[in-house]
């Protein structure tokens, strides 16, 4: 079944479940990607008419904030934190290493399907920078060498 038949009917039941709500279109993005995983290309046009705003407008905010997706997520969500602690500790080589080996640029997910990278700022383990989050578990005085066994391990539970 096309993507577009299989996420329609979860897209309207959440437009008709936020109808005539006041500021709906970030509650109603939240909760199709809470039930689908992500937010499709085929709800843009839906979730712009019932909201009567722009296919543009509607776009707009789902890139504007991070946390939404247009794609399905991968299997691992890697945050690295970017803030001044850990940026002053290693962070920017950790990135540098990310970079090489996932080929994403602080964002994005790698082509095998296997992680998301997302920055972060400040992941509250500031005395034991530098720090990343995978898949909800903080990692602390991360040096290249763990680092690396991190992607390895993600990838081999493929
Ligand atoms: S600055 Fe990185 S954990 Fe706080």
């Amino acid at each position: 079944m096309p993507d577009v038949e299989l996420h329609l009917p979860v897209v309207n039941t959440v437009l008709e479940r936020h109808k005539g709500s006041a500021g709906a279109l970030l509650p109603i993005l939240h909760d199709i990607q809470e039930r689908i995983g992500f937010v499709p290309d085929a709800a843009v046009p839906e979730i712009a008419h019932a909201l009567n705003l722009s296919q543009a407008e509607v776009r707009g905010v789902i890139s504007f904030y991070h946390d939404f997706r247009t794609a399905p997520p991968a299997r691992h969500i890697l945050r690295l934190c970017r803030a001044e602690s850990c940026q002053s500790r290693g962070a920017e080589q950790l990135a540098a290493q990310l970079r090489e080996r996932l080929q994403l640029d602080d964002h994005g997910s790698s082509a095998d399907g296997s992680i998301s990278l997302r920055p972060v700022y400040c992941l509250g383990a500031c005395a034991c920078s530098p720090a990343v989050e995978l898949d909800g578990r903080v990692h602390a005085r991360l040096s290249a060498e763990r680092l690396d066994a991190l992607l390895d391990a993600c990838r081999e539970d493929a």
